[in-house]
């Protein structure tokens, strides 16, 4: 009796967790990639600059390529496909809008 009801008890535990692993799978939260890549340290820097959305590649690399307008010049020109690694980050500074000082 003791021989048959030991392996019976272990699948039924078997079978009891894998039914519990496969029904809590499902509730994983939404990815949120954009705030994972800024968590993770040695992964692509995010972009700390406003990107217009069809903006990859060569419009990048316009500044990257050789560190115009004061952009830190990237090592991977090659690898065109930039926003698959870089994603949006948080953009630091706004865009200048009027002029101080002078009043009209
Ligand atoms: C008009 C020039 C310009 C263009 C075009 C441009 N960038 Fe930049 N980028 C900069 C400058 C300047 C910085 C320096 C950080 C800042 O803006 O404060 C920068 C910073 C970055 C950084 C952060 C680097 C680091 O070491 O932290 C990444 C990543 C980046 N850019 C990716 C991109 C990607 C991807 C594109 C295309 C979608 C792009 N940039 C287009 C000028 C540019
Ligand atoms: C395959 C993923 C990947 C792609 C595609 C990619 N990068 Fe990067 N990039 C990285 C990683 C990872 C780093 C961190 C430094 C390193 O390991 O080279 C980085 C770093 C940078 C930096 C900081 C300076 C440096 O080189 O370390 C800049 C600027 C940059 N990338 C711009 C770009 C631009 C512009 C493009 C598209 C022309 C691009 N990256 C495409 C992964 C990528």
């Amino acid at each position: 009796m003791k021989l048959i009801v030991r392996p019976m008890l272990l699948m039924t535990v078997f079978f009891s967790l894998a039914f519990m692993t496969s029904a809590f799978a499902d509730e994983q939260p939404e990815p949120d990639f954009a705030a994972d890549a800024m968590k993770s340290p040695g992964n692509p820097p995010t972009i700390p600059h406003a990107v217009k959305p069809d903006q990859d590649g060569e419009a990048c690399n316009t500044c990257h390529r050789t560190g115009l307008k004061n952009a830190p010049p990237t090592s991977h020109p090659e690898r065109l496909n930039c926003t698959s690694c870089h994603v949006q980050g948080e953009v630091k500074k706004e865009k200048k809008t009027a002029p101080k000082g002078k009043k009209k």
